[in-house]
């Protein structure tokens, strides 16, 4: 399904996002291998955290939806081998679904086959399969894509893995699958990536250990259900903080989004821009830290961004490109080479559409170079979005200030994350 969007006079008023999506996915993962029942509140109905939630249930979780929320009877440590079928597993589009899955697999008694979308049996698996063959499971891939097929083990070996990337997906994966080892797992990364699988982890009991960009997990002998809440998703917000910043006369608020630490890359970059942005009412929901977030038209300078700030920013690049355009001189992103291998190259996706927009934005190996044009408006015409929800919810943005009519095609696929971004969109569009 394509859109038709037009340029607009300002953003106002106050709105919620939906769920976190990193956090419903490993809520629902934990609540599904913990014992006796678990709730997880405001979860995101999208179709990342819906294949998650098919995947648990048929390997034994009672899942049940309620509005909301969730009612999860765990299964336990030790789940039930999924129907035979051509795929056991379909992780759709959901990078975080086939990975963070895979860790949990490589720790049971019997062998799954994962199967995802054409744009996730491109991404590289290899990144997980080489901790969780360390440990012990056998994975046959295509190639290091997807199909995977994973044997496990109940007893997995317990590992020091030290990862070339900042990933939180692979981090997590091997976490999991540390449940199930014969002593201490740790992982250690260059910068710190999300965290949210160590908090949680914690909180369903199981003893974690964290130390700077070092994290031990001990086995489990059980995990303990919980009553989780949701809070929202710091990525889903950054499209409507890019709203308010670039369109003129603009006030906004975002109420109870999440901003983690490990998450908050793009708010830190915006204030070193000069952007008017207050973080209101901070506050903490299931160990995660939550605040209202205020944002206002602001005149923006350039800046750089480097690998030290971009793991606590990575889905938030693309929307950041179109807010550089919008600041004064160049902005220079590098260490984002992690671009290339998300739901669709990102690189090339932002670079070739925002010349179609007329913007200044020059691709790099890992990263990219902007010319900010302070203001000037861009060019409306008709874009692609490769079916990543993150390029069309970028472009739809990028429209708001761009002259005549912008169409962007596939742009169903925001349903990935935020399946009601355009009905959100249009009750602030003034
Ligand atoms: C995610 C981690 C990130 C992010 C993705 C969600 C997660 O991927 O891009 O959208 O939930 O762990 P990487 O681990 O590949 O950086």
């Amino acid at each position: 399904m394509d859109i038709k969007l037009k340029k607009v006079k300002a953003i106002s008023g106050a709105v919620e996002v939906p769920a976190d999506k990193s956090i419903t996915h490993r809520a629902v993962m934990l609540s599904s291998i913990a014992e006796g029942d678990s709730v997880v509140r405001n979860y995101l109905p999208s179709a990342d955290c819906n294949r998650t939630i098919e995947a648990f249930r048929q390997m034994g979780a009672e899942i049940k939806i309620d509005n909301d929320n969730l009612h999860i009877k765990g299964a336990g440590l030790n789940l039930k081998k999924p129907q035979d079928c051509k795929y056991n597993i379909y992780a759709g589009n959901s990078g975080t679904t086939a990975r963070l899955i895979s860790g949990i697999l490589a720790g049971q008694n019997f062998e799954t086959i994962i199967k995802g979308d054409e744009s996730l049996s491109k991404r590289p698996m290899g990144r997980i399969i080489e901790p969780l063959s360390k440990m012990g499971a056998e994975i046959t891939s295509n190639e290091g894509l997807l199909p995977l097929t994973i044997k496990g083990k109940s007893s997995l070996k317990a590992v020091n893995y030290e990862c070339d990337k900042s990933t939180a997906q692979v981090k997590s994966a091997v976490l999991f699958a540390g449940l199930y080892a014969d002593g201490a797992t740790t992982y250690a990364e260059p910068v710190k990536s999300r965290d949210h699988s160590e908090r949680m982890l914690k909180a369903f009991g199981a003893d974690v250990r964290v130390n700077g960009n070092f994290v031990t997990i001990y086995p489990a002998q059980k995990l303990a259900s919980q009553d989780v809440t949701v809070p929202g998703d710091i990525s889903s917000a950054a499209f409507f903080i890019a709203a308010a910043l670039i369109v003129p006369d603009s006030n906004l608020t975002i109420k109870n989004v999440g901003v983690n630490p490990t998450r908050d890359g793009l708010i830190e970059v915006l204030k070193r821009m000069g952007a008017d942005i207050s973080l209101m009412n901070p506050r903490k929901v299931s160990n995660e830290p939550i605040c209202d977030i205020e944002v206002r038209y602001s005149k923006l300078k350039a800046v750089n961004v480097d690998a030290s700030v971009v793991p606590r920013m990575v889905d938030e690049i693309p929307i950041f490109v179109l807010i550089a355009t919008q600041a004064e001189g160049i902005t220079r992103i590098s260490g984002a080479g992690e671009l290339k291998v998300k739901e669709t190259d990102r690189i090339f996706a932002v670079a070739s559409q925002f010349k179609k927009l007329g913007a200044q934005v020059e691709p790099l190996d890992d990263g990219f170079i902007i010319n900010g044009n302070a203001g000037v408006p861009l060019n409306g015409n008709l874009l692609d979005s490769f079916e990543d929800h993150r390029i069309a919810m970028t472009l739809s943005i990028a429209s708001l200030i761009a002259d005549g009519e912008t169409i962007i095609k596939d742009s169903n696929c925001v349903a990935i994350s935020f399946p009601n971004f355009y009905e959100v969109l249009k009750n602030i569009c003034k």
